[in-house]
This record gives structure tokens, C-alpha cells and sequence, in this order.
């Protein structure tokens, strides 16, 4: 291809996948699937390595992260990031409107309106039209710089391009994980049984201090502005701002308005009361803003916040209603979740007949009764939660529930492991849900991807005996499966060739599929890709299994004690005897240089400007090898900090040089140790 070439296709994908981008982002809608966007990113960034020229500064390649920030720096606010005064009525907001007029002798003035988005505030600072900067609120006068991860938001553009872009302006805003990607992080998370987060909002706020901004680009934040500051600023109202922001193609909520007087303000706050749920995010209340930045700078501010603004809160929606029942449900990985059955009650939209309790500790907390008048609210999530218990209303007969000690699918004594809030039924092998939720998780499309296996289909195979593992499918005929319910020829030979297909799935899918607990989609391809084989991983000792990328004491002891078990081991012969693929196929990493030819390392500890992995691709990118313990043959331990006593103590019993991160960069400039 001739750079002519290269660069019109390179302006045709960026501008094919800044639309899509812009779809998803700003109207939630979607024309290509998940995985034809990411071939279009990854064609342009193959374009993009072979013709670096090219590469334009605000390509959406620069979105997909790879910087890691051990520590955020600390930065000053240039102007610093207030908050607002509350109020919960209308009193109290003709009472700001009253001092508003009083403060404007009188003069005319109108309101701008806008909702109170629930996220995470943000400062980005552009130069000469380039973001440069993305500060966290921290205090109000200084944040930490989350610029890199910032970055991976691909509504905030990394170039604002237009006639008369000032040299220096900052945006405000609030960063967030829309609804729909936070119930998918959370299935996730319970998939492979770790505990739910327990809002977006803390999540955001989580993701945004990440270290690995690869990470951060795989959660999906998004980002709403409602704030342009600068210097000599020209425009002269709010709203006025707020079209710059927009034809700067900044992602500004189309749910403001500008408000002529307070009644206008009140019928936007009724206006947006329940409609509000049906944004990506959550909102607790209204802002309302003077619209003319004249009259804003007339008003001034109190030492906290500004006077020409105000937040109004709506009202937690809350509702009360008995308590009928608590049954409990068991997952995937056997852990019981108590689910509260309520008298159906209607509740911000829609009627509500079911809560979750958490676990445990939770019941206790709240000292429930069945029976009792309980509390609901809705929050972000879609599952509403019990928030307290009427007492007025207790019935004194009743007595406090007393959790169940047995598993209500399978009888079997439940167990709690020492720090863990959930009960777990310990039968795994015996436990139907537990059977189910395996077979499902194996099939899925991040897994084995069968599509044509249902919820309903593996249920009738599990109950009547033709499936009781991922490994059974591969047994299944023709004639079995028109047994099933609603199965004909065609919907049998579909299903068929879908298990067949699943056989050329790569091991990474086929290692998340088996259902590890805590081996999520990212850690099962680190897995594959540092051991190759399902036979190194399952021969690992501990102490190796801490080697590889990603892996910590948690993780290691699941996947050790997964390979322990004869019923695992007897599973995954028989899924290697169908054909699955436990051999990973990734590419080694491009050799770069001989600099450390026949040399090997054992990395520990934590490190000042690299993660683990990064290391570790270094050393074998650079002929180097890896050793996951000190002995006698090992050229050189490379320690961080906090690295463990008993490897500095063995090393130096054996005379194995322990080199610092500073060290280990000389080396790699050839400077010899
Ligand atoms: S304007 C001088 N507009 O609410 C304050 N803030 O309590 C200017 N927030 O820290 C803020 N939605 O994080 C403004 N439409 C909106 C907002 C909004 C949410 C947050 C913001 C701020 C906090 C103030």
C-alpha cells in the first residue's frame, strides 16, 4: 500500500468510527455489532504502526489506553471546583430566588436548567484546542491528574477542532458508567463469583483512579459537560456556553432548558421528576443556574459555593410494604443470595415485588421479621433495596428470621469461608443450580459462544439426564436432542454444528468457560498466554501461579485448587478427547533485541514505572527469560518494593545478584551488572 493509500483509508475508518463512536456514546444506539467496531480500531491501528507519519494526535486509537500511573499527581485547580447549595422544596427555592433578585437590584434575569448527573466531577484543560489535562475534583482546590484514563473516554474529544478555538479553556463535567454497563460489570462479577459492586458511582470513581488505563477503556465510562470556564471569556449567557460546548462536539445532556422564571423552574423540576429514570445514569436533583455569566459574576460566590446557583434534591423514592417471605438463591458458584418477596407495591415507574438482601450480615443489620412492614427505595441499580423496617407496624408475635443453615436446592450443609459475607453450598457436583449455571457460563458468547443453547434447553438436558457437564455436550446425538421438547430435525442439527464449532473456540475462551471461580475474561488470557498450555497451568505450583500477570493470592489458590480436584481433572480430559483447544495460539511478543540473551529473572515486589507484565514482556522481548522461583541457576532477582523476606534471603544465601528497577534499566541500555 503507497502512503496515498494509507491515508485515505486511514480518513475513512477514523471518520467510520468516529460515527459509531458518536452513536453509542451520545444516542445510545448502535448500527455495528461490538466486534466488527473493534476490527474497524484494529485495522486503523495496524494503518497507523506501519505508517507512524500518519497517526493523527486525536485518532480513536488513542483511546484504547496502555499508560500505567502508579501514582496520580496532585494538581492545582486554576479555578476552583465549588459545590452547591442544597434545597429540598419550593420554599426554600423562592427563597434563593428571592435573594437572587435582591442581589440583581431588581433587573431582569432568567434561569438555566439542567439535572444533576450523579457521577464523578471532572476538570479537562485543553491548550490550543488538545486536551491536555483531566483532574479529579480531590478537595475542590487540587485533584489527582487521571489524564490518561480520561482519555479512554471516547465522548470527551482529544481535539476540539472549529474557527476560534481559545488557547486555553476548561470544561467541567461528570464522568459516569451508564446503567447498562454497570449491570454487565456486575453480572460479570457475580459470573465468576466476586461480590457485586454496590453503585456506579463508586465504581466510576474506582475506575477512574485505575492504574492500568487499558482497564479503563474496557469499562465503558462515559461523560456528560455542563461547564465551559476561560479567561476573557465572549459568550454572554450560560446557555450560550453550553452550544459551544456542543458544536465542539462536547456530550452535552439534551435535558436542559432555559428556564424564564421560577415557575418555569418548577414545571422543568415536575417535568424531569420521573422521567429522569429513563437517562444512562443516575440524577438526584435539578441545578439551576442564572443564566447571564454578567449577572453570575454580579452575584459572586460564598467561600463554598457559588450564589447564582442552586442544586434542588428530589426526594429518595421510597415506599413501604410487608415482607412476605425471604427465599434464597444459589449461583454458579454456589454462593446463596437471600432475596426479600414483597407484597407488590408500584415504586418510581414500575411495580416492585422483590429485593435483594446481600447476604447474611445484611438481615441481621436490618433485625428482619417476616411480616414486617420493610422500606424500599430505588437506586441506580434495576434491584430495588430494603432500607429499613416500620417499626410502628411490627407485629410482636413475630420473631427475627433465622438464616437458612441448609442449601434450598440441595439440602447439603451450607458453609462461610473466613472473611467472606456469603454462605456457599459446598456440593458442587451435586448441587443443580450450581450444575446449570456452569453449563450456562460455559456456553456463553465470551465463552464457548454456542448461541444456540437456551436457558430452557440446558434445563430440559440437565433434567433429563443427557447433560450434567460442560463435557456431556460433546456427546450428545442427533437422536437424543429429538427428545427434546420442540426439537426437530433442523433445530437438532443446528444445535449440533454450534457444539461443533465451539471446538475451534481458543483456549482463552475455552479456560474462562470452565468456570474457574475469579478467573474473569482478563485474567484467563493472561493465563494462557504465560503458561501455553492447560497442562502448565494445571501442574503450576502456587508460588508460579503468583508469577504470571494478574494473579494474586486469590486467584492462585482457586486455580490451584481447581486443578486438585479428580472430578476437574477427569472434566478437562474429556473436553481435550472432544477436540477443545488447550494450546494458546497468541503470538510471542516481537523480538526486539539479544541485549538479554540467556539471562533470567525472577521479578518481585511492586515497581515505580512498570506493572508486572510489563516487565516480564520486556525481559522476553528482549531474549531474556522468566523464572518463577530463586534458585542456584538464577541470573538475577529483580526487586521492587515490599517484595517478600524469604526470596531476598534465599537469593542472597545463594549468591544471586538482587537488582533494583534502576539497575534492570541499565542493563537494558547494555550497561553490563
Ligand atoms: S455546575 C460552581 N451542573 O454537583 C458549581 N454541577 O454539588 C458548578 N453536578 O461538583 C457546578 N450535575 O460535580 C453543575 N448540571 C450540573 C451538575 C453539577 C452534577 C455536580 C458537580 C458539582 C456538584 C455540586
Amino acid at each position: 500500500m503507497t502512503p496515498a493509500q494509507a491515508k485515505k483509508e486511514i480518513e475513512q475508518l477514523t471518520k467510520a468510527i468516529n460515527y459509531h463512536n458518536e452513536l453509542y456514546y451520545q444516542q445510545n444506539r448502535s448500527e455495528i455489532s461490538d466486534l466488527e467496531f473493534d476490527s474497524l480500531l484494529a485495522k486503523l491501528a495496524t494503518l497507523e504502526e506501519t505508517f507512524p507519519h500518519l497517526r493523527q494526535p486525536d485518532s480513536p486509537t488513542q483511546r484504547v489506553g496502555g499508560t500505567i500511573t502508579k501514582t496520580f499527581n496532585t494538581v492545582y485547580h486554576k479555578y476552583p471546583m465549588l459545590s452547591l447549595g442544597n434545597t429540598y422544596s419550593q420554599e426554600e427555592l423562592e427563597d434563593f430566588d428571592a435573594r437572587v433578585a435582591k442581589g440583581l437590584d431588581d433587573e431582569d434575569y432568567t434561569y438555566f436548567c439542567e439535572l444533576k448527573f450523579d457521577g464523578v466531577s471532572i476538570s479537562l484543560i485543553y491548550e490550543n484546542g488538545v486536551l491536555v489535562r483531566g483532574v479529579t475534583r480531590g478537595d475542590g482546590i487540587r485533584g489527582d491528574d487521571v489524564t490518561a484514563n480520561v482519555k479512554t473516554i471516547r465522548s470527551i474529544p482529544l481535539m476540539v477542532k472549529g474557527k476560534d478555538i481559545p488557547p486555553l479553556f476548561e470544561v467541567r463535567g461528570e464522568v459516569f458508567m451508564p446503567k447498562h454497563v454497570f449491570n454487565q460489570l456486575n453480572k460479570e462479577r457475580e459470573d465468576i463469583g466476586e461480590e457485586r459492586y454496590a453503585n456506579a458511582r463508586n465504581t466510576t470513581s474506582g475506575t477512574l483512579k485505575m492504574q492500568d488505563s487499558s482497564e479503563v477503556a474496557r469499562r465503558k465510562l462515559n461523560c456528560f459537560v455542563y461547564f465551559l470556564m476561560m479567561d476573557n471569556i465572549k459568550t454572554k449567557t450560560h446557555e450560550e456556553c453550553i452550544h459551544l460546548l456542543e458544536t465542539w462536539k462536547f456530550n452535552v445532556s439534551r435535558t436542559y432548558q432555559q428556564c424564564k422564571d421560577l415557575h418555569a423552574v418548577l414545571a422543568y423540576i415536575n417535568h424531569w421528576e420521573s422521567r429522569r429514570q429513563e437517562l444512562p445514569l443516575e440524577t438526584d436533583g435539578v441545578v439551576i443556574k442564572v443564566n447571564r455569566l454578567a449577572q453570575q459574576q454580579q452575584l459572586g460566590y460564598t467561600a463554598k459555593s457559588p450564589r447564582w446557583a442552586i442544586a434542588y434534591k428530589y426526594k429518595a423514592e421510597s415506599t413501604s410494604t410487608r415482607l412476605n417471605n425471604i427465599t434464597y438463591q444459589v449461583g454458579r458458584t454456589g454462593a446463596v443470595t437471600p432475596v426479600a418477596e414483597l407484597e407488590p407495591v408500584f415504586l418510581a415507574g414500575t411495580t416492585v415485588k422483590r429485593a435483594s438482601l446481600h447476604n447474611a450480615n445484611e438481615i441481621a443489620r436490618l433485625d428482619l421479621h417476616i411480616g414486617d412492614y420493610v422500606f424500599v427505595e430505588k437506586g441506580g441499580d434495576i434491584i430495588p433495596k430494603v432500607t429499613g423496617v416500620d417499626l410502628n407496624k411490627r407485629n410482636a408475635e413475630t420473631a427475627s428470621v433465622v438464616y437458612v443453615d441448609k442449601c434450598p436446592e440441595c439440602g447439603t450443609k451450607l458453609v462461610r469461608a473466613a472473611g467472606e459475607a456469603a454462605f456457599y453450598c459446598p456440593n458442587v457436583n451435586g448441587c443443580p443450580p450450581q450444575i446449570r449455571g456452569r453449563i450456562e457460563h460455559f456456553i456463553q458468547r465470551k465463552a464457548m459462544d454456542i448461541d444456540s443453547l437456551g436457558e430452557k434447553t440446558i434445563e430440559q438436558l440437565y433434567s433429563l439426564g443427557m447433560v450434567t457437564s460442560p463435557a456431556d455436550l460433546y456427546d450428545l446425538r442427533k437422536e437424543d436432542l429429538l427428545k427434546l421438547e420442540g426439537f426437530k430435525a433442523k433445530s437438532a442439527d443446528n444445535l449440533l454444528k454450534g457444539i461443533m464449532k465451539s471446538k475451534t473456540i481458543p483456549f482463552e475462551n475455552v479456560l474462562f468457560g470452565i468456570g474457574i471461580r475469579y478467573v474473569g475474561k482478563t485474567v484467563a488470557e493472561k493465563l494462557t498466554r504465560y503458561f501455553k498450555t492447560i497442562d502448565n497451568i494445571a501442574s503450576a505450583s502456587k508460588e508460579e501461579l503468583l508469577a504470571a500477570p494478574e494473579v494474586g493470592e486469590k486467584i492462585a489458590e482457586s486455580v490451584f485448587e481447581f486443578f486438585r480436584s479428580p472430578e476437574n481433572r477427569n472434566e478437562i480430559e474429556r473436553l481435550k478427547i472432544a477436540g477443545l483447544n488447550f494450546v494458546s495460539t497468541a503470538t510471542e511478543p516481537e523480538k526486539e533485541s539479544d541485549i538479554l540473551a540467556n539471562k533470567s529473572f525472577v521479578i518481585s515486589g511492586v515497581f515505580q514505572h512498570y506493572e508486572r507484565d510489563q516487565l516480564q514482556e520486556l525481559i522476553i522481548k528482549n531474549g531474556g527469560r522468566i523464572l518463577s522461583s530463586v534458585s542456584g541457576k538464577l541470573d538475577y532477582l529483580l526487586a521492587g518494593d515490599n517484595m517478600g523476606p524469604s526470596k531476598r534471603e534465599k537469593a542472597e544465601k545463594l549468591k544471586v545478584k538482587i537488582i533494583s528497577e534502576q539497575d534492570f534499566e541499565n542493563l537494558m541500555k547494555g550497561h553490563s551488572h
